[in-house]
């Protein structure tokens, strides 16, 4: 009978794609997705540090997940519990003295070992053994190398992983701790790998990397390293990939390569998550980020120039320590001088081991949260003119899958909204322009009808 892997994935896509990439490397040992912790033979929590909310969230699931094991007796003492990604990377052994229900601990760049690491797993639970395994070693190369091609259908649109790691160091964030240095994948199995994708279906690829475009991977032109705008036109000649997307990128890093590639690359959406995360020169000094406003504000411009109408989203963060009134005012400011189609936004969070977590001023809670008010108030406002904007307009929008009701499609137009529409199932991986008849905020209602109409 087929063992059932149960993985909840919390935060970011490149989680959602690592965990993907767990359920190819179980699939050749027997296992297949469950849907729920209940029934499951192996548990997998692929979890996120980036703020605290995230991570406390760990320890409430392993709670839940203890009293599952419990409620099924002998059948949930054989039910084996992991706790994988930044989290378990971060703190392994306080997970290990906090949650005794879990049997094994692993990093983001050892889950190739997922197999080894269970049967050891399981001969310590078999035994009573109190110790259990922990991996949380860095060598993002081999991992990459060590994965299996996936067995699972990918969809229409897909992500792939392309670079991993940072070493910006923000002094707010995790990441350098928990994915550790910055690693690029050489450019022939992302080919290889892209390639493959598109011949079971994929339409749309979006590259991921915590800093994508640092990407320099082996197989550029004359031995030399490759791009990420290299490697975008690279991917535009795969017949039948008619979008690419990438996230997250970082300001400094946007090269001419890469806004060339928005003016030319057909395929290349008109869509872009650059975070600035403040819009205070004092404040983004602070934060290690290496960029002050005007040089974003002029990378803007820049990038809009080389692709009118292109989408811009950011990353914001309210109440780091020292954020005065003004310098919060300034960050407002930038929003509506650059003016978002969509963003994120929070309260900043203090990690441990970060240098932010322990600098003078921290901000009282209660002004971060009406500060972060004030900053989605505006950006909500934002988002609802870029959407309103849409309406009349005829869009060309790659459906996905079924709707939420009987009769309706839904996909994504060029700039990442969701797209519903009534229309066949027929259509599901097709780009189909669609007229844009109402907006709310978040998602676009199209007409298929109209469009057909207009055409005869
Ligand atoms: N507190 C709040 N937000 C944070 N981010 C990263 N670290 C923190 C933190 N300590 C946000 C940044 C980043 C996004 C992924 O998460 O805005 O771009
Ligand atoms: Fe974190 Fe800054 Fe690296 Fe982004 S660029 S992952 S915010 S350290």
């Amino acid at each position: 009978m087929p063992k059932k892997l149960f993985i909840k994935t919390y935060g970011c896509q490149m989680n959602a794609y690592d965990s993907q990439r767990m359920m190819d490397v179980m699939a050749p040992h027997g296992f297949e997705p469950a849907d729920s912790a209940e029934n499951a033979d192996l548990v997998i929590l692929n979890t996120c540090h980036i703020r605290e909310k995230a991570a406390e969230k760990v320890y409430s699931d392993l709670g839940r997940i203890r009293d599952i094991k419990r409620e099924r007796g002998p059948a949930g003492a054989e039910m084996m519990v992991a706790v994988a990604g930044c989290v378990a990377q971060a703190e392994g052994d306080e997970i290990l003295r906090r949650a005794p229900v879990v049997n094994m601990v692993f990093g983001p760049q050892a889950y190739h070992r997922l197999p080894e690491m269970l049967a050891r797993a399981q001969r310590f639970n078999a035994r009573g053994g109190r110790e259990r395994p922990v991996d949380t070693d860095f060598a993002a190369s081999e991992k990459f190398d060590a994965l299996p091609e996936s067995q699972q259908a990918p969809g229409v649109a897909a992500f792939l992983s392309v670079q991993e790691g940072c070493d910006k160091f923000c002094t707010y964030c995790v990441v350098p701790y928990t994915r550790g240095a910055e690693y690029s994948r050489p450019v022939a199995p992302i080919l290889a790998e892209a390639r493959r994708l598109v011949a079971r279906g994929v339409r749309e690829i979006t590259l991921l990397g915590q800093n994508v475009n640092a990407y320099h991977g082996d197989g550029g032109a004359d031995g030399k390293t490759c791009s990420l705008g290299q490697l975008i036109w690279r991917l535009a000649e795969i017949d039948g990939l008619a979008r690419i997307r990438y996230t997250t990128s970082y300001p400094g890093e946007m090269d001419d390569d890469l806004i060339s590639a928005h003016a030319e690359v057909e395929p290349l959406m008109p869509y872009l998550h650059l975070p600035v995360q403040s819009g205070s020169d004092r404040i983004l000094d602070v934060m290690n980020r290496r960029h002050t406003v005007e040089f974003y504000l002029r990378l803007v411009e820049r990038i809009r120039r080389a692709r009118p109408g292109m989408a811009l989203s950011s990353d914001f963060i309210v109440g780091f320590p020292g954020e005065t009134d003004d310098e919060f005012k300034e960050t407002l400011q930038l929003v509506r001088q650059v003016g978002f189609a969509s963003a994120f936004s929070f309260k900043f969070s203090a990690r441990p081991g970060t240098p932010a977590a322990t600098m003078d001023g921290q901000v009282p809670e209660a002004l971060k949260s009406e500060r972060l008010l004030a900053l989605q108030a505006l950006l909500d406002t934002q988002r609802r003119a870029f959407n309103s904007g849409c309406v009349g307009r005829t869009l060309p929008v790659l459906f996905e899958k079924p709707g939420r009701h009987a009769g309706q499609i839904t996909g994504r137009s060029p700039y990442l909204q969701p797209v519903f529409a009534e229309g066949d199932t027929a259509l599901i991986g097709r780009i189909v322009r669609t007229q844009i008849i109402d907006a709310g905020s978040n998602s676009l209602h199209g007409n298929l009808h109209l469009q057909a109409k207009a055409a005869e």
